[in-house]
């Protein structure tokens, strides 16, 4: 038998809904994907993709990581990146952070968490960017909530300054990048004004 035979049951039901709703859905969508949108997110359970902008499979290509990073030596995100905008030739690159992310408060906390602290160094950049804004500010939650925002515009700026991105921009293709924000408390998301959409 199975394990998790109860996942396997759920897949089923939610493979023939979909099936009953849109007759051919899935045969048509094996053939080829075309989706607008490049999706980089926090790998929190909590902030799912596909769920939260309610698109279908199909919709929209996704990389998310802990606290959603763009670092310029991860070739993973990279090369996600770079078949989204070379290949499926994406419209919009989103980052999107979301308030109480977890990555972000332990880059604040001064404790030990292991390898994942490599990782977190990244987050601590951003602070200290920033540190004169940030210190100024009293309330420790305030100021958790404004690295989340501040991480998401460094890495919209991450992305901005990849190879790709600036090679799509000299080429004159279309291509903008977001930086959004989500709250937990209400399932909204904030479009943070920070978009670009080419090299200025
Ligand atoms: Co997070």
């Amino acid at each position: 038998m199975k394990s998790l035979q109860h996942i396997f049951e759920k897949n089923r039901v939610w493979a023939e809904k979909v099936e009953a709703e849109q007759p051919g859905f899935f045969e048509q969508l094996s053939k080829q994907q075309n989706p607008e949108y490049l999706w980089i997110g926090c790998a929190d359970s909590r902030v799912p993709a596909n769920e939260i902008i309610d698109l279908p499979p199909g919709e929209v290509f996704v990389h998310r990581n802990i606290a959603n990073v763009v670092i310029h030596t991860d070739l993973n995100c990279l090369s996600v990146i770079q078949y989204a905008v070379e290949v499926l030739k994406v419209k919009h690159i989103i980052v999107c952070g979301h308030y109480g992310c977890g990555g972000v408060a332990a880059s604040m906390d001064n404790k030990e968490h292991g390898l994942i602290d490599n990782w977190l160094r990244h987050i601590q950049d951003v602070y200290r960017l920033y540190a004169a804004e940030l210190d100024a500010i009293t309330d420790l939650a305030a100021r958790k909530d404004r690295l989340c925002e501040l991480n998401v515009i460094e890495q919209v700026a991450n992305v901005c300054s990849t190879t790709m991105v600036r090679k799509a921009w000299r080429k004159g293709q279309p291509l903008h990048v977001h930086g959004w924000i989500y709250h937990l408390e209400d399932g909204l998301l904030n479009d943070l004004g920070v978009t670009a959409t080419g090299m200025d």
